[in-house]
C-alpha cells in the first residue's frame, strides 16, 4: 500500500471521463487500497481514481468519523466503501445543502445543493453488483465523487464569479511552484 500524489487543480486531467473497470481484480484491489490510504491520510472523506491521477471509474468514500461524532481522543470509527463503476439510478426531488471540499482543491469551501437521497449502483470489491440508497452527508459525497468521474467538480455548481476566483488563485499558485521549482 502506498499514498499516492493528490492531482490539484488546474491540472487537465481533473477534467477527464474516466474509463469503466471491465474486471475487478487484484490491480483494482491495489487501488482501491491506495485510495483509501491516500484518503484517511489526506484526510477526506471521498477519493475518485482521477485524483490521483488513474482515470478508471473507481470511488473511496467513508462517512464514518463525520457522522458518529466520536469523542475527541477516540480512535474514529471506519466504515470504508469502495464503489467501482458507481451510478445513480434514481434522486429524490429534495434538494440538501452542504458546505463542500475536494481534496484537488485544497482548503477551499462553498455550499452546493443536490438531491438529498439517491440510490446508486456499483460492483463491489468482489465484482458483485449493489445497490445502496444514500442520504444525508453520504448522498453528497458519492454524488461529488460520482461527478469527479465524469470530469466535473463541485466548483462547477457554484456561481462562474466563485469559480473563476478559485481558478485564478490555483493556476497562480501552479505557476508559482513550477518557478519555486526551477
Ligand atoms: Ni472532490
Amino acid at each position: 500500500m502506498s499514498i499516492r500524489p493528490l492531482v490539484i487543480i488546474p491540472d487537465s486531467r481533473l477534467r477527464l471521463i474516466s474509463d469503466p473497470i471491465v474486471r475487478v481484480d487484484a490491480r483494482v484491489r491495489a487501488i482501491v487500497e491506495d485510495m483509501f490510504e491516500t484518503m484517511y491520510d489526506a484526510p477526506g472523506i471521498g477519493l475518485a481514481a482521477i485524483q490521483v491521477g488513474i482515470p478508471e471509474r473507481i470511488v473511496t468514500v467513508d462517512v464514518a468519523e463525520r457522522e458518529d461524532g466520536s469523542a475527541e481522543g477516540e480512535e474514529p470509527k471506519k466504515n470504508p466503501l469502495a464503489l467501482i463503476n458507481p451510478e445513480i439510478i434514481s434522486s429524490s426531488e429534495e434538494i440538501s445543502v452542504y458546505s463542500e471540499g475536494c481534496l484537488s482543491i485544497p482548503e477551499y469551501y462553498a455550499d452546493v445543493e443536490r438531491p438529498a437521497r439517491v440510490k446508486v449502483r456499483y460492483m463491489d470489491l468482489n465484482g458483485e453488483t449493489q445497490e445502496i440508497d444514500a442520504d444525508d452527508l453520504l448522498a453528497t459525497c458519492v454524488q461529488h465523487e460520482i461527478d469527479h468521474l465524469n470530469g466535473v467538480l463541485f466548483i462547477d455548481h457554484i456561481s462562474k464569479l466563485k469559480r473563476d476566483r478559485v481558478m485564478t488563485k490555483f493556476t497562480k499558485l501552479a505557476k508559482q511552484k513550477e518557478r519555486d521549482e526551477a
